[in-house]
């Protein structure tokens, strides 16, 4: 579990796609009473619109592209050591984690997932609600473990599956409740009390 201490916990953010999660949690970490402070953004994904907004706002980043896994993480192990990073926060990032990186770091890696786990796990979440005729989907934080979306679940929100919902639309509907369930998660676990 993260001890809090009350000071901001160095979090560092993991992303591959467009970032929404990780712009919202950068906005998030600069509210007063925040409980973290985003020290680095680690990409697997050079061409991601996320870098845009990384520079632009002035905000530590590197891409590795876990082509040569062990290797990058071995690095990125290296990086958050002399960071003295306290949480990880994982938002849309696509590569799996090792055993071992994730042991190196236990109990202080979180994700958010795009379904009401333990279902769905995996890829293309919304197209299998869709097709399996569920009456709601959502999103879950919860902390990493070695096994795929299996860790201890911190906190969800359901959402409703429409007649007319596509993937699409209903994915919007589900990142629009990713962004307001990922600040809550940190509260919920960072909070002194
Ligand atoms: C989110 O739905 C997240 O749950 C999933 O991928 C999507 C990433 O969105 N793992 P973004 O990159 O945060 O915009």
């Amino acid at each position: 579990m993260v001890k809090s201490t009350g000071i901001k916990k160095r979090t560092v953010i993991f992303i591959s796609g467009n970032g929404s999660n990780m712009k919202n949690l950068i906005k998030f970490s600069k509210i007063k009473n925040s409980p973290i402070k985003v020290d680095l953004v680690i990409s697997s994904n050079k061409k991601s619109s996320a870098i845009q907004y990384l520079k632009k706002n002035k905000i530590n980043f590197k891409i590795f592209n876990f082509r040569q896994k062990n290797k990058d993480e071995r690095k990125i192990i290296n990086i958050l050591k002399k960071r003295k990073t306290q949480l990880i926060c994982l938002a849309g990032f696509m590569k799996i984690l090792s055993g071992n990186f994730i042991k190196r770091f236990k109990g202080k890696i979180l994700n958010i997932h795009p379904s009401l786990l333990p279902k769905y796990k995996g890829l293309k979440t919304h197209e299998r609600a869709i097709h399996n005729k569920e009456k709601f989907s959502g999103c879950t934080v919860h902390f990493v473990n070695s096994k795929l979306d299996s860790g201890k679940i911190i906190i969800q929100k359901k959402v409703k599956i429409n007649k007319k919902d596509d993937p699409n639309t209903l994915s919007k509907k589900i990142l629009k409740q990713e962004h307001l369930l990922y600040p809550k998660a940190l509260k919920k676990i960072l909070s002194k009390t």
